[in-house]
């Protein structure tokens, strides 16, 4: 980057927007001191250690430059991979946009990863969702530092589902997930098993992935992320929301398909921004799959809501549709809290709960009808069972003043772990958030799957028929006012994981904790 013109634009960009500033991507921006790390050895694994891989490649995270919008190319930070040992499938190329590759496995594999960083300041790789041991978990304890390279090693336990993995970096001043993921450090990661395959979804053409996520562009498609002052306090107290929306990384288009069924797999990759998924001739969104892969029975929500990190699943039947036809997929108009007032987010060209479209699917051609949706579809893996005497360890989450929210009053504090914040390698336990903010609160916890088990509370009239809460999730949404029940087995691996708020703002600014499974 020409850094004169930059600082140029800069001045530009303020006098025009005010609030935001350009993500300076150039070098001067490095991240020092990630909490107390532990200084990655090229030669040693983290995790699985075995002398045989299925499948190994390299992952590099590198800064680059693609085009995203019409004219001059983007600046962004990105992923590309290359397939070291594997089946081919296993890594797919996104070459046109700043995503990852989308890397696909199998249940059972064992896999080696080596993570190369390209960047200028300290990355972690996190695969969010996947039960992998701690060392592997991408935490911000374990920095991989510019020009370094860490290699990962684990099997694929999970069971089929969409995943993701981006950044997890956070230092000294504070996180960079949020600055490291809009900067493009993102990719899909899909796990597939027997399960799954048996049931003959849609695939192959009828398969569509989507990425949302939101952005904003100044003059010349440079990528605009926080500003300083005002308008950086605002941005960090509600989550940066981009003033368009984004599709696997362009602007929405629209697919051609044939008449049939079709999945469409969701991720909500965004820093802050909450959808609210319909269909734009009010057939109902028939869910089949969360976070952590198929639900047991198909469910029909007249729409459904996606938080930040969530993923859905969903199943949409063409056949009755005549080649011309379109069906847009678009994110409804709703009210979530005081994150929702548009007065609230004051400039913003898109404020959260606005209605836009996210994709259009256009019939081109007739098929002969293929395979229904079944009736049970993942029904494998039993919900977690909980009783009156399930332990239940209660989480508030409080605003803190000018400096973002806590977390039963604590924020982050490097790899410090609280008395209350140590569990039993084994147990079954049942973790309960407590929002008493007036803002929606995406809660993670890694390393696991957990069911939810209830909510009360809540203030959430124009999202509650959305929220899908059967099935297998990483993050559930809670509501301003809120309560919501969680269940989790902390099973195989002991160590340190972390569960903190997926707005990626809320999390740089400590929203965001360790915890320590005891083995
Ligand atoms: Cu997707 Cu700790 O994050
Ligand atoms: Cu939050």
């Amino acid at each position: 980057m020409n850094r004169s013109k930059s600082v140029h634009r800069r001045t530009v960009l303020q006098a025009v927007a005010g609030t935001g500033v350009l993500l300076t991507l150039s070098p001067g921006l490095l991240l020092t001191g990630c909490d107390g790390g532990v200084k990655a050895v090229e030669s040693e694994t983290l995790g699985l250690d075995s002398d045989e891989y299925d499948v190994e490649l390299n992952l590099h995270a590198m800064p680059d430059s693609v085009p995203i919008l019409p004219g001059a190319p983007s600046e962004v930070w990105r992923y590309r991979a290359e397939l070291l040992k594997g089946p081919k499938n296993t890594v797919s190329e996104n070459p046109d946009s700043y995503l990852g590759p989308t890397i696909r496995l199998r249940h059972g594999q064992t896999v080696k990863i080596h993570i190369h960083n390209e960047l200028p300041e300290d990355t972690t790789v996190h695969w969010h969702g996947l039960h992998v041991p701690s060392d592997v978990d991408g935490q911000p304890r374990l920095p991989i530092r510019p020009g370094e390279t860490m290699t990962v090693g684990f099997e694929v336990l999970d069971r089929a589902g969409l995943f993701w993995y981006h950044s997890h970096a956070h230092g000294k001043q504070g996180g960079r997930v949020g600055f490291q993921s809009y900067a493009g450090l993102a990719g899909l990661l899909i796990v597939e098993d027997e399960e799954e395959a048996d049931l003959k979804l849609p695939s192959g053409d009828n398969e569509l992935l989507l990425v949302l996520q939101d952005r904003t562009f100044a003059g010349n498609n440079e990528l605009v992320y926080m500003g300083r002052g005002m308008g950086s306090m605002m941005d960090r107290m509600h989550g940066f929301l981009g003033d368009r929306v984004l599709a696997n990384g362009a602007p929405p288009t629209t697919r051609k398909v044939a008449t049939g069924p079709y999945r469409i797999r969701v991720l909500n990759g965004s820093n802050a921004r909450i959808y609210k998924l319909t269909w734009s001739d009010g057939r109902p969104v028939t869910v089949i799959g969360a976070d952590g892969g198929l639900l047991q029975e198909p469910e029909d929500r007249p729409y459904a809501v996606l938080a930040p990190a969530q993923r859905l699943d969903i199943w949409v039947d063409l056949s009755e549709s005549q080649p011309g036809d379109t069906l847009e997929l678009i994110s409804d108009r709703f009210q979530a809290g005081m994150m929702g007032g548009m007065g609230m987010m004051g400039s913003n060209a898109l404020p959260l709960g606005s209605r836009f479209p996210l994709a259009t699917l256009e019939v081109a051609k007739s098929v002969e009808a293929s395979e229904p949706l079944p009736a049970q579809l993942g029904v494998q893996r039993q919900k977690i069972p909980v009783n009156r005497n399930t332990r239940i360890r209660s989480f508030e989450l409080s605003p803190v003043m000018m400096r973002g929210f806590a977390m039963n009053g604590r924020r982050f504090d490097g790899t410090n772990v609280a008395d209350d914040e140590k569990v039993r390698l084994g147990d079954t336990e049942i973790w309960e958030f407590h929002n008493s903010t007036p803002m929606p609160h995406p809660m993670h916890i890694h390393g696991l799957q957990f069911n939810v088990v209830g909510r009360r509370g809540g203030n959430s009239d124009s999202l509650q028929q959305g929220l899908v809460d059967s099935g297998w999730h990483d993050t559930v949404l809670v509501m301003p006012r809120e309560t919501v029940q969680v269940a989790m087995k902390f099973e195989r691996f002991d160590g340190l994981y972390i569960y903190h708020c997926h707005n990626m703002e809320h999390e740089d600014a400590g929203m965001m904790r360790y915890f320590q499974v005891q083995g």
